[in-house]
């Protein structure tokens, strides 16, 4: 209850939030020295890391897998897992199960839930045992092929209308704070306005309350598509892949490793080994 406070406070003196994603210590350990306001293990892992197709082939293991190697790297930082599908799907009892296992395994902070049917009563019972919950609402990448695909969501009045209702009934079901993905900048300011917690947006426009993205969509790690909403504030995919071909290049012509990265022996050791080479 004091950090639900403590959030609505912030939202009230105007605080915004950076979010952004990791799924391993080092890049934990990045976002955490940088002050990052939240790390988020996003089931987004499937696809930039594991290479599936889509986010809903991540099971429960592999979040929990790389849910402890975030907070490795990050022993400090607020730390959110995302609750994949596979761990959500039959319903509110496996939900409760899946969302300690984030909390007592992954050593996370708290855990996402995307919107689906059963997303408040699962809610309500995740609140109820005293675990801290996000929301998700918009494009809910989970469910996009069975909900009309990865699209702007919200773009006409009743579809704004029924993300607005159900915003305010994650925030009546006690979510400390909502991710809104990909619908209108202007739909996302009355969402902002309307809520006490605060309003994360990722394709949703300026005026939320903090911005999340997907680390590799950020760094140019992930190279098949980047989302229109995604800004690329570097290059690192460009970076490794010149620094492999130069590794690649010296070690073919022998110019890595020279002597300052090679180890040396004393010189006796290294005569009465000579001397023991044909010995047997
Ligand atoms: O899985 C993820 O990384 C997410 C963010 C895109 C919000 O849900």
């Amino acid at each position: 209850m004091g950090f639900l406070n403590e959030l609505v406070k912030a939202k009230k003196r105007k605080k915004k939030w950076a979010v952004l994603t990791a799924y391993d210590a080092p890049t934990a350990e990045i976002l955490e020295k940088a002050g990052i306001d939240w790390i988020l293990v996003g089931d987004s892992l499937g696809m930039v890391v594991l290479g599936y197709p889509s986010t809903a082939d991540v099971t429960m293991d592999e979040m929990i897998h790389h849910c402890k190697a975030v907070r490795r790297g990050a022993p400090h930082a607020f730390v959110i897992g995302d609750m994949p599908l596979k761990g959500v799907e039959q319903g509110p009892r496996q939900a409760l199960l899946s969302a300690q296992r984030f909390l007592h395994e992954g050593r996370c902070d708290a855990v996402k839930i995307e919107w689906n049917n059963s997303a408040l009563e699962i809610v309500n019972r995740l609140i109820a045992e005293g675990v801290p919950v996000m929301g998700h609402l918009g494009l809910t990448p989970q469910t996009a092929a069975a909900t009309g695909g990865y699209r702007v969501q919200a773009r006409d009045a009743a579809s704004a209308l029924e993300t607005l209702r159900r915003a305010k009934a994650l925030e009546a079901g006690g979510v400390f704070a909502l991710i809104l993905e990909c619908v209108p900048a202007a739909v996302a300011r009355e969402i902002t306005k309307s809520l006490k917690i605060p309003v994360i947006g990722i394709g949703a426009g300026p005026t939320c309350d903090g911005q999340v993205l997907v680390l590799h969509d950020l760094a140019g790690l992930f190279s098949k598509f980047t989302p229109r909403f995604a800004k690329r504030y570097c290059e690192a995919g460009r970076l490794i892949q010149t620094a492999v071909q130069r590794y690649a290049a010296e070690a073919r012509s022998g110019k890595f490793p020279r002597a300052k990265h090679s180890f040396k022996i004393d010189k006796e050791e290294l005569r009465v080994f000579k001397g023991g080479l044909h010995g047997g």
